[in-house]
């Protein structure tokens, strides 16, 4: 990180002497030995012309080859980089394409838009936006547990009653304690402080078990549950990717009404494992377009007493982190389908 300035190239400069003299010694060689030949000047002239043309086509060539792969790559490297940035995506880290003592100008470039990067994933939770939806996120559970406390203060209160608020209560520290777990995690993922520890595991299993987890929560919205889950074994982070299936799957059950239908399938696609979960509920708007995967965002305001509109936001820095894709296709009323693409991970598929 320290050195200064990018190297001078010695192998480049003796490299470029080299082939400027074999050409120039070249060309003379074949001039000399044209002479011997003949006088005729034409003659002379169209070999040695030949001559010069050949070496400066090869010279040319290797020339756009070097090029392409010594700056156009690089070049194209950064290039893309920034532009995620511009986005706001600071979870970018380049790779220097050489070792440490042998940087060039390019590596050093990548290493300081890894250093900028960082430095701004660190201020971007503390953006204005970010303070104002988290405050307010915080101040709704806030509220209720203030004015729950305070009415159970009272002597007058039934059982039942006190029963009741006790639970309203117990719901809003969950709720708190839920955005607080949101806020440390994304904050970890765009600090890179989580990092993909993977492994090999049957995702199908993986899949399974987590759809279970909202067995109750659909038995009391009457929602059947579809899984079609092909038997593959991949390579990736199971304990981010768990995350991620909770998260679309408590959507999917959060917006569905009740006696709807809620389903998961798994595919192998060659080497990539391809997940869906879709449901058949009150589906997204059109217009909603990509801010579903905003910090914060909840689409409808009738559902915003569930959540705090970190789910899909969280669902998708894992997903990008991991190099897959995510897809959402929804029709309003008709339900949506988000859809996973994991990249290369497939090790083993057994079919049933
Ligand atoms: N399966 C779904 N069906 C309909 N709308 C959805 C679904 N999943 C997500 N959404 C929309 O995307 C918004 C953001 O989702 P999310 O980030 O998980 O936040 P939350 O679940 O806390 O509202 C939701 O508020 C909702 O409007
Ligand atoms: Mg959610």
């Amino acid at each position: 990180m320290k050195n200064k300035g990018a190297k001078f190239s010695f192998l480049g400069a003796l490299l470029f002497f080299f082939t400027i003299a074999t050409a120039v010694s070249v060309s003379i060689l074949v001039f000399v030995r044209v002479r011997e030949q003949t006088d005729n000047i034409g003659v002379i002239a169209v070999v040695v012309l030949l001559v010069v043309l050949f070496f400066s086509v090869l010279y040319t060539l290797i020339d756009v080859l070097r090029r392409t792969l010594m700056v156009d790559k690089p070049a194209e490297e950064i290039l893309r980089a920034t532009e995620r940035i511009a986005r706001g995506d600071f979870s970018v880290r380049l790779a220097p394409s050489n070792r440490l003592a042998d940087y060039d100008a390019y590596d050093r470039i990548k290493e300081n838009v890894n250093i900028m990067a960082a430095e701004l994933g660190k201020t971007e939770m503390l953006g204005n936006d970010f303070i104002a939806n988290f405050s307010h996120e915080i101040k709704t559970p806030l509220a209720v547990i203030r004015n729950y406390a305070a009415a159970l203060q009272s002597d007058t209160l039934d059982e039942a009653t006190r029963k009741e608020y006790l639970r309203t209560l117990l719901t809003a520290t969950d709720r708190l304690s839920a955005l607080v777990t949101n806020v440390l995690r994304l904050n970890k993922l765009e600090n890179r402080k989580i990092l993909p520890q993977n492994q090999s595991f049957r995702l199908d299993e993986q899949l399974a078990e987590t759809a279970l987890l909202f067995e109750n929560l659909m038995e009391k919205k009457r929602i059947t549950l579809s899984c079609e889950l092909a038997e593959l074994t991949v390579f990736s982070a199971p304990e981010l990717l768990e995350i991620v299936w909770n998260n679309l799957l408590s959507n999917a059950v959060k917006f569905t009404n009740e006696g709807g239908r809620v389903g998961v399938t798994l595919r192998a696609d060659g080497k990539n494992a391809v997940v869906t979960v879709w449901d058949d509920g009150c589906g997204i708007a059109p217009e909603t377009g990509a801010r579903l995967f905003d910090k914060f965002y909840q689409g409808d305001t009738s559902h915003a007493s569930e959540g705090n509109g970190l789910g899909l936001a969280l669902v998708k820095k894992i997903i990008d982190m991991l190099g897959g894709e995510i897809t959402v296709s929804s029709k309003p009323s008709e339900g949506s389908a988000f859809t996973i693409v994991l990249k290369s991970v497939v090790t083993e598929e057994s079919r049933a």
